[in-house]
């Protein structure tokens, strides 16, 4: 089956072409696999970070511009436009008449940028339709795109974790998002429950605060991890931040009192003067190529941004340790074969790294799995591949309504929609 995937739920554009093959029953044997013939993000980062973070009407109007580009793209059609008009019919896109099933992110996500997404499925679905009556349109959710993107393997590779799902299952994932901090408990590929979620502040969120208040730019997630690395190796520990919730027995999270806890210290080093030792500084300063040769005069942001590595990694430290910590011990209490992490602060090298060796030491059968850094962020291969997962389900998919978990919902945006 072809699936054709559409993703606008927040400051990406995604489109993707997936083949999808095989059932959800383990023994049938032939296995589910996914094949991605292309998969296509227009990235607006550099439209809102001067914001500081992601304008939804900014971001609607990008999607807009964007869509019928990767679309265009996808289909090889030149100028392909929307509102999509006579050009379907009379196109000459071989791929077009091979699209089985259409899929689009329903929500959460910001409602007017959900809605670009929404509008162009439907309009592409209905002029698909007359010459294809088989063609289907499928309402997913993005944060079951997520969960499922350890499904996906390189591009033009059939995926490999296929027919492994005595290794996989019961598993606890660990979802990490701009929006979201979720756990989970995965039965099997369908049957799954929440465990516990952010009371307040989803983890990326909270790197992306933390990244402003260290003055650096959106999305904070990969700047505080480049920072972090750049701590010197002699300096691990130097500070501490609190580890919020991180022994309660239950598996909820909180990460704004840790960000609160970054905004102090700043405010102490502003404060206190001699915090930072001088030859500190000066090292810090070097590496931060800022153009100082006087020794004696340091200004407070210069203190700052001395300070910057430590900081970065001390916050880093004490949010991955609160993750890593609840997931494995989620994993012990359910006896998980494995662990699987998603989101698009799953895509931290130093959270990847921290997550094998501690699962090798403390959980040495458990199989852990993390999405290759392109499957973590937002990209529509995953709402495909969430699509199809929906499809082999029998989920209904008349134009105007759809069913995700067991409730039927219309086959509108969904700005909270939840697991
Ligand atoms: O999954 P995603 O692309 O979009 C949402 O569904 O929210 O996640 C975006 C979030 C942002 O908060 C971003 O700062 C964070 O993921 N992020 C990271 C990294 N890359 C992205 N956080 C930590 N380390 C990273 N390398
Ligand atoms: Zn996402």
């Amino acid at each position: 089956m072809r699936i054709l995937a559409i993703e606008t739920s927040c400051d990406e554009t995604a489109v993707a072409l997936v083949e999808a093959k095989g059932g959800l029953d383990p023994s049938a044997g032939s296995g589910l696999r996914f094949k991605i013939l292309k998969n296509l993000v227009a990235s607006q980062i550099k439209i809102h970070r001067p914001y500081g973070g992601v304008v939804p009407n900014l971001a609607k109007r990008e999607h807009l511009k964007n869509l019928p580009i990767l679309m265009g793209e996808i289909l090889k059609i030149s100028n392909f436009q929307f509102p999509i008009s006579k050009q379907i019919p009379n196109s000459k896109s071989k791929i077009l008449n091979t699209i089985d099933l259409i899929a689009v992110t329903i929500g959460p996500g910001l409602e007017p940028c959900l809605w670009t997404g929404i509008n162009f499925a439907k309009e592409l679905y209905s002029k698909l339709r007359t010459h294809n009556s088989k063609l289907k349109l499928v309402g997913v959710s993005h944060l079951e795109g997520h969960l499922y993107s350890f499904l996906l393997s390189q591009k033009s590779q059939w995926s490999i974790v296929n027919g492994q799902w005595s290794k996989i299952f019961p598993a606890i994932s660990l979802l990490v998002s701009g929006g979201h901090t979720i756990l989970l408990l995965m039965k099997d590929l369908v049957h799954y429950k929440k465990l516990g979620e952010t009371r307040d502040d989803a983890v990326g969120e909270c790197f992306d605060k933390v990244a402003r208040l260290l003055g650096l730019p959106y999305p904070g997630g990969p700047e505080i991890e480049k920072l972090a690395l750049r701590q010197a190796q002699d300096r691990p520990n130097v500070i501490h931040f609190p580890r919020p919730m991180m022994n309660q027995k239950n598996y909820d999270f909180s990460f704004s009192g840790l960000k609160t806890a970054v905004l102090y210290y700043l405010r102490d080093l502003r404060n206190n003067s001699n915090q930072v030792e001088p030859q500190r500084v000066e090292a810090e300063i070097r590496g931060y190529q800022c153009r100082i040769t006087r020794k004696n005069f340091i200004s407070v942001n210069q203190r700052i941004s001395a300070a910057a590595a430590d900081i970065a990694a001390a916050f880093q430290a004490a949010a991955f340790d609160v993750l890593i910590n609840k997931t494995l011990r989620a994993a012990k209490e359910y006896k998980a074969k494995s662990i699987l992490i998603a989101g698009g602060v799953a895509s931290n090298k130093t959270l990847q790294k921290q997550f094998k060796s501690s699962v090798k030491s403390q959980l040495s059968n458990v199989n852990f799995f993390a999405p290759t850094k392109k499957f973590c962020t937002d990209n529509a291969a995953m709402i495909a591949v969430a699509g199809y997962i929906n499809y082999l389900q029998g989920k209904p998919r008349k134009l105007n309504s759809v069913e995700l978990r067991g409730k039927k919902h219309r086959l509108i945006a969904q700005g909270n929609l939840t697991i």
